[in-house]
């Protein structure tokens, strides 16, 4: 949903820049820009291009006006205006030789553009980020700071912003309200960023900015304040991301990768945290609620996307395991909905990023209502993370391609010893628990004989991607499965996939059934094992290719299914964590063999930081 980058310091600002652009690329890539403060002559240079960083950093090669040591750059996801070159960022003033980068969107940009209009400022993008960058200039009397806070006192909506401004060659000025953003703090030199990826290859002392900072850099002092100029007295704090995990290291995408790093991710996920001995589950973040989160009436579990998909699996746990009543809801719809919040009511936001819009806002809401609200995040302080009262840390490590493969396991990991740790307080003896978590510790090992099987699952894959429509089926806990294998192939390889529960199809989809369509079953062993090997009959006898994803020793399905794809025997409730792996492994070599760009598919966006 955008990124931004900026550096002001003694080194040469535009190879920073670009490679930041790079890390951040997944944020967005509609289009790319960048602004240097040229050290010759102190104008400022600015180049954009619509398409990818690459386009970018190819009409910026050898120009030596963008050689300078302050400047700004972007990588867009656009919101408001088209894709084109003058929507791109940054954008300039007319007036002070200004320019400004932005991720988020000014929601009462009309209102102000209309004022800006009239006192004679002349538009030329279709952005309410050139609004701000007008505003700014409108309020421009020799200090930028103060300008910029004037302005942001004047806008409403979501903000992540870098300024900078011929006038002031040693200063540049950067803020934030709802979109991410961090200041690394170097020697003699400053690298502000949407996340730390674009950081840490120069620093690892970083502070993130809170809602209505705003901090002003020059190459020898940083002030933070908010928007009312009151001094802010910043965390910082030492990064923990490892550069190697945001490297490709030799895979051909970061979705294959994250793919193959799920054991890892898992043992990481969960080391430390299974006592298996005692029959308990460890969750620091969660100890100070304990006694509280053992007399939840409810529990409302909120996100968007594969998060979501990973929050209904959690909920069939905490029900099934913890007898806890618990629903789901896309943080979109519960936010505006009006919902019932009882006393005991415990809500848990489950996102990747920690940053969704949506689910920020659901989470809000929910605690306005009283309810206590938990987090099942992967960035260690983003901002869901920090307005949570605690919550469980995924530590599955960056997730940077855009369609979420290790998160949904981490997030399902996180949701099931969530679920136990309830449990053992409630009703669940020490052995069923041990039992368990001796079962989700071996997951790791399980997933990785899935891996093993890749080049099967690609040729399988491969036999079906001219089928421009696809099912996916599964019941009881891998019916959210079965969605997140439609979402999967929907999101990379474009092609039009739903995923339902087995039973639902005879209501209506079976009418889509022709010869050759596939449909992905998930047929592993469990309590509608059976009643899957009927829905499985009902679409071969309508002409339809089934591809099951089996229980390892399942002959009786090779009968039934053109192909199977047999996953290790692993208890019920966390048999997502296994299903799940041929799907993505599915998805991937489907776009592959369409000639996607995996890691960035069109139209997406890592983090969706507006509503
Ligand atoms: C976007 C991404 C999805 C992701 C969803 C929720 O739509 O493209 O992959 O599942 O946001 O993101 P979160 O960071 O909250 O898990």
């Amino acid at each position: 949903m955008c990124g931004i980058v900026a550096y002001i310091g003694h080194r040469n600002a535009k190879p920073i820049l670009m490679e930041g652009l790079k890390r951040l690329e997944y944020r967005g890539y509609d289009s790319a820009g960048m602004a240097i403060l040229e050290g010759t002559t102190g104008r400022l240079r600015t180049d954009r291009a619509v398409g990818r960083v690459a386009m970018l950093e190819e009409k910026l090669e050898g120009r030596q006006e963008f050689e300078g040591t302050l400047g700004v750059a972007h990588t867009r996801w656009a919101t408001h205006g088209g894709v084109t070159e003058a929507n791109a960022h940054p954008h300039r003033d007319d007036r002070h030789g200004l320019v400004l980068i932005h991720n988020g969107i000014i929601e009462n940009y009309a209102a102000l553009k209309t004022y800006l209009q009239e006192k004679g400022h002349r538009f030329t993008s279709e952005t309410d980020t050139e609004v701000l960058a007008m505003l700014i200039s409108e309020l421009y009397e020799g200090d930028l700071e103060s300008a910029v806070q004037g302005a942001l006192r004047e806008v409403t909506g979501a903000y992540a912003i870098a300024v900078i401004c011929e006038k002031e060659p040693d200063t540049l000025v950067v803020a934030r309200k709802g979109s991410p953003l961090m200041v690394g703090i170097g020697q003699g030199e400053y690298v502000v960023a949407s996340d730390a990826s674009a950081i840490v290859a120069h620093t690892t002392q970083a502070f993130a900015l809170d809602d209505y900072n705003v901090v002003k850099l020059t190459r020898s002092s940083l002030s933070t304040s908010d928007i009312h100029n009151t001094p802010v007295t910043p965390k910082v704090t030492q990064l923990e991301i490892d550069l190697q995990e945001i490297e490709l290291g030799g895979y051909t995408h970061f979705m294959l990768k994250e793919i193959f790093e799920q054991p890892k991710a898992l043992r990481a996920c969960v080391s430390g945290r299974l006592d298996i001995r005692e029959g308990r589950v460890v969750l620091g973040g969660l100890a100070a609620y304990a006694k509280e989160l053992t007399k939840t009436r409810r529990i409302v579990l909120t996100a968007q996307g594969t998060a979501l998909h990973a929050a209904m699996i959690g909920r069939y746990m905490i029900e099934d395991l913890a007898k806890v009543p618990a629903q789901t809801e896309y943080a979109s719809e519960f936010r505006y909905r009006n919902p019932v919040i009882e006393e005991g009511t415990v809500v848990i936001a489950v996102s990747q990023s920690g940053e969704t819009a949506d689910t920020l806002a659901a989470l809000h809401e929910a605690r306005e209502r009283g309810a206590l609200a938990l987090g099942v995040i992967n960035v260690v302080g983003s901002t869901i993370a920090r307005d949570t009262d605690a919550g469980v840390y995924l530590r599955v490590g960056p997730e940077i391609g855009v369609a979420s493969t290790k998160a949904f396991t981490g997030q399902v990991t996180a949701l099931s010893m969530i679920t136990l740790f309830l449990a053992r307080k409630r009703l669940m003896s020490a052995d069923q628990c041990a039992d368990l978590m001796r079962e989700l510790d071996q997951v790791p090992d399980k997933i990785q004989r899935i891996l093993d099987q890749a080049q099967r699952i690609a040729r399988i894959t491969e036999r079906y991607i001219e089928r421009e429509n696809w099912l996916f089926l599964g019941r009881g806990y891998n019916y959210p499965t079965a969605l997140e294998g439609a979402l999967k192939l929907k999101e990379i390889s474009y092609i039009h996939a739903e995923g339902m529960p087995a039973a639902e199809m005879k209501h209506g989809p079976i009418a889509l059934i022709n010869e050759g369509m596939p449909a992905v079953f998930i047929a592993n062993r469990g309590r509608q094992y059976d009643k899957v090997m009927s829905n499985i009959q009902e679409v071969r006898s309508r002409g339809g290719h089934v591809i099951a994803v089996a229980t390892e020793g399942d002959e009786q399905i090779a009968r039934l299914a053109q192909d199977v794809i047999y996953v290790p025997d692993v208890a019920e409730p966390i048999s997502p964590l296994l299903t799940v792996v041929p799907l993505q492994l599915m998805a991937y070599y489907a776009a592959v063999a369409r000639g996607h760009d995996v890691d960035k598919p069109r139209n997406l966006a890592k983090s969706v930081t507006v509503e």
